[in-house]
């Protein structure tokens, strides 16, 4: 009897712990789908807006649009959405686009991957971590070059002198030319803290 009684607290207490266990487990499947309608939609904006002023004014005019509005529209949609929403890069134009370490570890996992030819537009890395004591949920996706970015991120004989001057004039540190359709321009990076 006495170990019966024994055996079923074994039962419960085992039941118990798997249930637990399962309920911190990390839903990667759901954090991914969640994090991947966030890029979407907020490069599909900023997109929305380049497309526009290029089509209205020419380079210049998104220039001008782009350097006022991008780190704006960021911090508004981080804000709406309750995450952090960050383009960072090495080459970044803007200094704010500077990676911290998980996404300097994107950017050279990315980095390998595509000199292997094996980096796509759906690659992404999912990870918790510990941010300030908080569990963090940090993603990050690769950011390619396409013929219109060439406008802006191009070798210099492609960027026209006036968009290069008014590029210098507002970021005088630019790092973001050169590149060529196909390249790693740098990472999306999304993080939202856990509650
Ligand atoms: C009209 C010029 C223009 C075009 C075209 C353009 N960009 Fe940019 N890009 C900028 C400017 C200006 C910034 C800096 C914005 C800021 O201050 O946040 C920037 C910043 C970025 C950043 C953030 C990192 C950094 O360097 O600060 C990424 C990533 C980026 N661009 C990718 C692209 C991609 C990919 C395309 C093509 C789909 C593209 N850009 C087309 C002007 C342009």
């Amino acid at each position: 009897m006495r170990y019966l009684k024994l055996f079923s607290i074994l039962i419960i207490l085992s039941v118990l712990i798997v249930s637990c266990k399962q309920e911190e487990k990390f839903d990667e499947k759901a954090y991914s789908a969640e994090f991947n309608g966030y890029s979407t939609e907020y490069l599909a904006g900023l997109k929305g807006i380049l497309i526009k002023n290029m089509k209205e004014g020419g380079p210049l005019k998104a220039v001008k649009v782009c350097s006022d509005t991008a780190q704006a529209l960021t911090n508004l949609y981080s804000d709406v959405m309750g995450i952090t929403v960050k383009r960072v890069s090495y080459q970044n134009r803007n200094v704010n686009d500077t990676p911290d370490e998980f996404e300097k570890e994107a950017i050279n996992k990315f980095a390998e991957l595509h000199s292997q030819n094996k980096l796509t537009a759906e690659t992404e890395i999912l990870k918790k971590v510990k941010m300030n004591e908080k569990e963090v949920v940090r993603f990050a996706k690769p950011i390619f070059i396409e013929a219109p970015c060439l406008n802006c991120h191009g070798d210099a004989n492609i960027i026209s002198p006036a968009v290069a001057e008014l590029i210098k004039e507002k970021y005088p540190n630019d790092k973001a030319t050169g590149y060529k359709i196909g390249d790693l321009r740098g990472v999306i990076s999304i993080s939202k803290v856990l509650e």
